[in-house]
């Protein structure tokens, strides 16, 4: 963020708009140890993201009024499943007339909890209304199969991250045939393929997947059914993406073969899930099985289990989840959540007074998926979420430059508060965007951090101190510091990380600002990067060890012209990937802010374009969808929603999330008084 005044007048000049910069690096690239160092996390979601993959439930639209049901799915879950009101008997019971609102009920509290949908199911012979079951002429099943299809798929475009296309359309019987249905009976076998290619036309982005039970074990007739249906879809190009494997197992948990299954389907080249997962009597170690055997496979991107409760189970009587029916962790919860490399605790109530998280070194499975990111990307905003609170002793404009981690169930957001008379900061937690706007601010100058110019936040846990670093701008790059971070009033008073401006920036800086202090590690070193409003990115280093002190050898670490590399940087680690992401906001062509991105082998090395021109932003508000109104023209100063919350500053390798400032574009005058607000984009082209 910029200290001063000058960006109200927009400059009129037109800047090279294409220019793909060329960015400099004095300092020889030195190769960065590939850090692996993973806090382990204590819920089965954000331990599933640590290795890029989700862990979700079966849920229903009549259960989310139960706070013991809701708590516990967006605590532990960031994926949920419609377990009937995506099926045909719900969304559209007689013909051509369609029904989304339960559809839609899990779909906006998914949505308002960062959980991802998978659709289910868009064809199946079971749960299918009397009308559909009775037609006799295949031209006629054939239209209405379509648009059953077409209609669903278009309805929960951009909010479905998969769908279950065909369901269950083998046969039990041994032949590896199709089993008889409406559908088979009039269409033939080529109604899947049909089912496929409709799906796809109606929603491109969305993952298509063909879902299956008693398909687990290599050796079964059904199993080479579907393993020769996908192998014939792929070698034709069929649109298929992903096969989900029920896993509703016995006692005995899955097949020893299970994960020869998995990979002999990921090897076909798509994805595997596991999509309904649920054993009789949860035997903890036919769950440590079940989830191994994912964790082992590449491409086996998340785990569902069919409900939360053992009283939410369709198998009720056999207690075959992982919550009991009071909601409690069962066994066989410890054991999911530890095959996923998490740990588990029984202390989430005093977890929040302090980080009890330790950084370990955690190898990487030599089969984790490493999808390096899209060179092009496209965003849907929300509506602005945060807005400032002024009370009578704090006149606020505007709440910018928000940094955020979401830790112990809760996205813990620190933000500066700007006037006309300059900047503060503030603190506000929440456990969901929904609950955003309510949450109480509370004002640092109130607290050891203290009043007068403090600016443009960045937190992060300091695994290794198990302290958490608040970095922040006064003139000096300062931090402070706190063992809680829920803890307003525990932050220690600030200290500089510099005794004075580095020589090289003061040689640089002509008539900008130093602002915007960052900081992120590797497994050896911390780097502290900054930038001067004049066209330079800095950047500084010490040891994790001497950390935060010894910061020296400051170099430019990127150049360009002053708005094409203005301010505001982040700089993250890619999860399960070698490559580290830089995002610069730079001024555009109309005097819009918007953000340029360049990737990198290693934090001291050279920084190549990804998606670095204003034509192909990595986000400008040309080109994001804002489907609750276009209330910006600016992606302005913000944070990504990382994957972790230490030092590592690492960000999931698909479907990001950027926290970022806008605000009314009709607004003018003064720039410390213009009116920010905070929104969030999540990325729309994810291949994950
Ligand atoms: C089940 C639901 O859990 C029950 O509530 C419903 O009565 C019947 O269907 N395979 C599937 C799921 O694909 O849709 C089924 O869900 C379980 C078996």
């Amino acid at each position: 963020m910029k200290a001063l005044k000058r960006l109200g007048a927009r400059r009129a000049a037109v800047l090279p708009l294409l220019a793909v910069a060329a960015l400099v690096t004095p300092a020889a690239a030195t190769a960065a140890p590939d850090a692996h160092d993973a806090v382990r996390a204590s819920t089965l979601g954000a331990q599933a993201a640590q290795s890029g993959r989700y862990f979700g439930a079966a849920v229903a639209a009549g259960r989310l009024g139960d706070g013991v049901y809701t708590g516990i799915l967006d605590r532990e879950f960031n994926a949920v499943t419609p377990e009937n009101e995506m099926k045909w008997d719900t969304t559209e019971r007689s013909r051509g007339s369609f029904n989304f609102g339960p559809g839609d009920q899990i779909v906006n509290h998914a949505v308002a909890h960062g959980q991802r949908v998978r659709g289910h199911t868009l064809v199946w012979h079971s749960q299918l209304p009397g009308w559909v079951s009775s037609i006799q002429d295949a031209n006629t099943l054939r239209s209405v199969m379509n648009n059953h299809i077409t209609t669903v798929a278009n309805h929960y475009k951009g909010r479905v991250y998969a769908w279950d296309v065909v369901n269950e359309a083998f046969a039990d019987n041994g032949s590896g045939q199709h089993r008889p249905s409406v559908f088979q009976n009039l269409l033939g076998d080529g109604f899947i393929e049909q089912a496929f290619r409709t799906a796809r036309s109606a929603d491109p982005a969305a993952k298509l997947c063909y879902n299956d039970y008693s398909i687990e074990d290599w050796n079964s007739a059904k199993t080479q059914g579907v393993y020769r249906m996908v192998r014939d879809f792929k070698s034709r190009g069929v649109p298929i993406d992903c096969v989900g494997f029920q896993s509703h197992f016995g006692a005995g948990g899955p097949p020893g073969n299970f994960q020869t299954t998995l990979s002999n389907f990921a090897a076909l080249g798509v994805d595997v899930q596991l999509t309904e997962l649920d054993i009789a009597q949860a035997p903890a170690a036919a769950y440590t099985n079940t989830v191994r055997a994912c964790m082992n496979v590449a491409r086996c991107t998340g785990i569902t289990v069919w409900g939360i409760r053992d009283s939410d189970s369709w198998r009720s009587g056999e207690n075959p989840l992982l919550f009991d029916r009071n909601g409690n962790k069962k066994a066989a919860y410890r054991s999911a959540l530890t095959a996923l490399g998490g740990t588990p605790t029984t202390q989430r109530a005093t977890a929040t007074t302090t980080a009890t998280a330790t950084a370990r070194k955690s190898a990487a499975p030599a089969t984790r998926s490493a999808a390096a990111l899209p060179s092009s990307f496209s965003w849907s905003s929300s509506g602005p979420l945060i807005a400032p609170k002024p009370d009578s002793t704090h006149d606020i404009a505007g709440i910018k430059d928000p940094t955020v981690v979401y830790y112990n169930g809760k996205y813990h957001v620190f933000a500066s508060t700007a006037r006309a008379a300059g900047y503060n900061l503030v603190y506000l937690n929440f456990s969901d965007w929904s609950q955003a706007g309510s949450a109480t601010h509370h004002y640092l100058d109130r607290t050891a951090v203290g009043a007068g110019y403090r600016a443009a936040p960045q937190v992060f846990y300091n695994a290794p101190q198990r302290l958490w670093y608040l970095v922040y701008q006064t003139g000096n790059a300062s931090y402070s510091t706190n063992p809680d971070i829920s803890n307003p009033n525990g932050w220690s008073a600030p200290r500089n990380f510099y005794s004075s401006m580095p020589d090289i920036i003061r040689r640089n800086i002509g008539n900008g600002y130093w602002v915007d202090m960052w900081v992120i590690c590797d497994s050896a070193n911390c780097y502290l990067f900054s930038s001067d409003d004049n066209g330079h990115l800095y950047r500084s280093q010490t040891t994790v060890g001497q950390f935060p002190n010894g910061f020296t050898n400051t170099v430019i670490a990127a150049q360009d012209s002053k708005y094409n590399l203005f301010e505001a940087s982040n700089v993250y680690k890619v999860q399960g990937t070698n490559q580290y992401l830089l995002i610069v906001e730079a001024v555009g062509s109309d005097g819009r802010r918007y953000f340029r991105s360049w990737t990198s082998g290693s934090l001291a090395g050279s920084w190549s374009p990804l998606a670095a021109s204003e034509s192909n932003p990595f986000a400008r508000a040309n080109k994001v969808s804002f489907p609750s109104g276009a209330w910006t023209k600016d992606v302005s100063h913000g944070e990504m929603i990382r994957a972790g919350y230490d030092q590592t500053l690492t960000i999931p390798n698909c479907r990001l999330q950027y926290l970022y400032q806008g605000l009314n574009p009709n607004a003018s005058g003064d720039y410390n008084s213009l009116p920010w607000r905070l929104g969030l984009l999540t990325q729309t082209n994810s291949t994950c």
